[in-house]
């Protein structure tokens, strides 16, 4: 006879009921749901009204007491935040306890930490959720590529984000206004920052190359830039090219440095960035989320789906909790964790200088409309090693020239080498924008 597994859930907002409804209902899923009971949930407030039929008596204000309870066999942290998940989880873990967490914030900062507790005390810190809501993406890179040499992943990992640029493309809307449509209808946090300053998506593609390449990584060194400065003018005119604009998160292995595999260069940014309209991650619209892996052998593949939302991210939590629950089943007969369940790191990564860089890039120049001036760019892009692919002047005023640049490959360090030169221009009165391009 199987045993039962106790669960204990730390939060039941949004992602916390969609668990405990899936935890409550579990006919025609997996017979392994069936084995599973939730045993104590903390909550903020126990009065609250929830739409949710709930045993009352399993609630708690105090999360220590679902941690400490021994009946609880895994923690599932949904709070969020840095604090008190991060105490929670490693108290969790000296107590024995395998945890799910779909923390990204927390597991991108403190996530070495966290793993060394957790490999130490023999348990499991899965993190299915934290990446991509509902798309398996975490154990695919964890698991099923396992044999790959990654070279680059490619990402569209912030839903919110991902639906503000698919509305200013489709109707011209400017970045405020969707912004605020979207906290109307619940999308947007009411403190949007995280999102539109990149940094959520930051969070997330330094989880990914963690686990793709195979080292710790220094989270504070990826170059971020959101969209909260993108003007709807170079939306339309990335359409007019043919191009979309995405908020997308690169991941890549620039080199190894001297003859020490081990030693791993990565190059990752987070930007506002062109994408041709068959590129396959143009039509990844609305709260959708998409990750495009290169790999050798593998050769590309991408994963598609619900970048957020209670059901897709309680669908990410419950991947975990089955995972632990299916080892538990059959018994750690070894004594030690699954290599490739458990995060590991075998390489030194670091990140490479933003100078360094390579990529294509599109600029808008706001200039006199007067005769040389494409000239003169052309000379100081040449002067520094840049090779344009098209320049295009837009919408001439009277006063004004609008003159597009969309670079061949090119290393940051000369680009701004290059704008340096052309921004001292008298003809130039402004760079109005810079983004990547694919
Ligand atoms: N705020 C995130 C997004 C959802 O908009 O993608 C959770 O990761």
């Amino acid at each position: 006879m199987s045993k039962r597994i106790g669960i204990g859930l730390l939060g039941l907002g949004t992602v916390g009921t969609g668990v405990a409804r899936i935890l409550a209902n579990p006919e025609s899923r997996h017979p392994l749901v069936n084995d599973l009971d939730l045993i104590h949930v903390a909550v903020r407030d126990l009065q609250r009204e929830r739409n949710l039929d709930i045993d009352k008596s399993i609630l708690t204000i105090n999360p220590e007491d679902v941690v400490d309870n021994p009946s609880v066999d895994i923690v599932v942290e949904v709070l969020g935040g840095i604090e008190p998940a991060k105490t929670l989880i490693l108290r969790s873990i000296a107590a024995g306890k395998s945890v799910v967490t779909a923390n990204k914030a927390l597991i991108a900062r403190h996530g070495q930490e966290i793993q060394s507790a957790a490999s130490a005390a023999g348990v499991y810190v899965l993190i299915e959720a934290a990446v991509g809501g509902g798309i398996p993406i975490i154990e695919p890179i964890k698991q099923s590529l396992g044999a790959n040499r990654i070279q680059r992943i490619t990402g569209i990992i912030n839903g919110t984000t991902n639906y503000i640029l698919s509305r200013m493309a489709r109707e011209g809307v400017a970045f405020s206004d969707v912004l605020q449509e979207a906290q109307n209808l619940g999308f947007a946090e009411a403190d949007p920052s995280a999102d539109v300053d990149g940094i959520d998506a930051a969070d997330k593609i330094s989880i990914l190359s963690g686990l793709a390449f195979g080292g710790v990584i220094d989270r504070e060194a990826i170059t971020t830039k959101g969209i909260s400065d993108l003007n709807t003018r170079d939306v339309e005119y990335a359409n007019q090219l043919g191009y979309c604009v995405k908020l997308l998160a690169v991941s890549e292995k620039i080199q190894n440095k001297g003859s020490n595999t081990n030693d791993l260069s990565l190059g990752i940014r987070v930007q506002p960035t062109l994408v041709p309209f068959d590129h396959p991650l143009a039509g990844v619209n609305g709260v959708n989320n998409a990750i495009l892996i290169e790999g050798d052998p593998i050769g590309e593949v991408m994963f598609y789906g619900p970048g957020a939302g209670a059901g897709p991210t309680a669908s990410a939590v419950m991947a975990d909790i089955l995972n632990i629950a299916g080892i538990s089943q059959v018994g750690d007969k070894s004594g030690s964790l699954d290599p490739l369940l458990a995060a590991n790191t075998w390489r030194n990564c670091k990140l490479v200088d933003r100078n360094q860089i390579v990529q294509r890039n599109y600029i808008r120049l706001t200039a006199d409309d007067t005769p040389g001036v494409i000239g003169a760019i052309g000379t100081y892009f040449g002067n520094s090693g840049v090779s344009i692919q098209s320049i295009v002047q837009f919408d001439s005023t009277q006063d004004n020239a609008e003159i597009v640049v969309i670079t061949h490959k090119v290393r940051e360090g000369q680009m701004q080498e290059a704008l340096l030169a052309i921004k001292s221009l008298k003809e130039i009165k402004g760079l109005a924008a810079y983004l990547g391009c694919l």
